[in-house]
């Protein structure tokens, strides 16, 4: 009951938002107050470099936690320790995300499976990078869950910037959509980072069956009301850039993969996309529904850069989704758990904003762990034309 009362307040605040647009005279709005749009009050505000860069890296697909009980998994996680302090220190990046599947939550145990978290977390605490997660279909399993990761991730991470949705928002399983924001100075914010829960794997506790793959219905309107409340707090939606990041890629990019021309869109490409390789396509019954939330994604969010995914190991590239002319780019698996094959190495993307004009380009590639650089794009205007 309550969860259904917190959406219709939300949609009131999105009607209001219209009106008041339409009758600028009034002051309804209800939603996008000053505090209500600055979610970090105590954390350090995150800003482009005085020479107008701004650097993120991507870590996908850690896969902390496999088979505890043998030598091999915990390996796995002393060597993804590993990459991460070294390419942490080789890229010093103004920002990290965690792109899902942080923990391989069917090996874990429900008594200890979040100080998995905390192992992780541990490399991002020491170099005080600010960052933030989503969360994957490993990630909710018997023993784990997103909200769990979230929760135990704000305790133990001063820099952490991952907030749960509100609730309502996100649907069974999906907590994880949030937004953070970076400035130059101490004017209005200029990127929009988006977050999405694509949710997926299996329910907690006994008798544990499989969960919707895709993101929630719930966000499209959430979406709605949070881009109308920034435009009222902080001005026209043309003013801020936007980069979104959700952990498995929308449905749309799947038949993508038979267009890629390695030449204009580099970067390995070893995984042929099949059934739960997108969102809802595990079951066909669910086919198509994660369009809600890409319709209003594309129709909502302006200066949209990229929408970046991981969960197929595989893949590096990026396309253009020429239905919403948007740019998607895979991650490039970090984890030495999850799935792999031969000569496909393990790295970061690294993305990095030139300027802080939202609509100038981004540059992007692929970081192998020894240093080697490949699949460089830079995504604007130009890409893929
Ligand atoms: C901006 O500054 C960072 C370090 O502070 C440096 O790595 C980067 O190369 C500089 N970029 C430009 C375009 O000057
Ligand atoms: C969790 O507990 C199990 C069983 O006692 C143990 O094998 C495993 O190493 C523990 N995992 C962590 C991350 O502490
Ligand atoms: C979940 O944890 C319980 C006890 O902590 C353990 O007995 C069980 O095997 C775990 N489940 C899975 C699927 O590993
Ligand atoms: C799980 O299912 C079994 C068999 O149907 C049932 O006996 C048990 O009570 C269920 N457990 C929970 C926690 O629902
Ligand atoms: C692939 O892209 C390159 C560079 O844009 C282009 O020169 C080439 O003709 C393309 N190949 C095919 C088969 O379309
Ligand atoms: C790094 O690894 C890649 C892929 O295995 C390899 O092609 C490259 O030669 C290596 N670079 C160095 C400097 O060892």
């Amino acid at each position: 009951m309550k969860a259904e009362l917190v959406v219709q307040l939300l949609a009131i605040g999105l009607a209001l938002v219209g009106a008041s647009n339409a009758a600028p005279a009034s002051r309804q709005l209800t939603l996008g107050t000053d505090t209500s749009l600055d979610p970090y009050p105590t954390k350090p505000r995150i800003v482009f470099r005085e020479n107008g860069t701004f650097k993120i890296t991507v870590f996908s697909d850690l896969h902390f936690g496999e088979n505890p009980w043998d030598a091999w998994g915990p390996q796995q996680d002393v060597n993804s320790i590993a990459l991460m302090k070294l390419v942490l220190a080789d890229e010093a990046p103004d920002y990290v995300v965690l792109n899902g599947d942080l923990i391989t939550g069917e090996n874990t145990f429900r008594e200890n499976s979040t100080s998995l978290i905390d192992e992780i977390v541990a490399p991002l605490n020491a170099v005080q990078i600010p960052f933030s997660s989503t969360h994957g279909n490993h990630d909710n399993e018997p023993n784990i869950t997103h909200y769990d990761e979230i929760i135990r991730e704000q305790e133990v991470a001063p820099l952490s910037y991952t907030r749960l949705a509100p609730p309502g928002v996100g649907g069974y399983g999906g907590p994880g959509n949030y937004w953070v924001y970076e400035k130059v100075t101490d004017g209005a914010p200029i990127l929009v980072l988006w977050f999405f829960d694509s949710r997926g794997g299996f329910s907690p506790g006994a008798n544990s069956t499989a969960m919707p793959d895709w993101v929630d219905s719930t966000v499209a309107t959430w979406i709605q009301t949070e881009t109308a409340a920034m435009n009222t707090a902080w001005g026209p939606a043309e003013n801020r850039g936007a980069l979104a990041f959700v952990h498995i890629p929308p449905h749309v990019i799947q038949p993508l993969q038979a267009d890629l021309n390695s030449t204009r869109d580099p970067g390995l490409n070893a995984d042929i996309l099949g059934q739960g390789s997108t969102q809802a396509t595990t079951d066909p019954a669910n086919a198509g529904k994660d369009d809600d939330f890409w319709q209003t994604l594309n129709s909502e969010v302006q200066n949209l850069h990229a929408v970046i995914s991981g969960h197929d190991h595989g893949n590096e590239w990026c396309i253009r989704e020429p239905t919403k002319n948007v740019i998607f780019c895979f991650d490039k698996h970090s984890g030495y758990g999850g799935y792999s094959s031969t000569g496909w190495d393990h790295g970061v993307r690294n993305i990095v904003f030139s300027s802080p004009s939202p609509t100038q380009g981004l540059d992007t590639w692929i970081r192998l762990e020894n240093g080697t650089t490949r699949a460089r794009v830079t995504l604007d205007g130009n890409y893929m034309r």
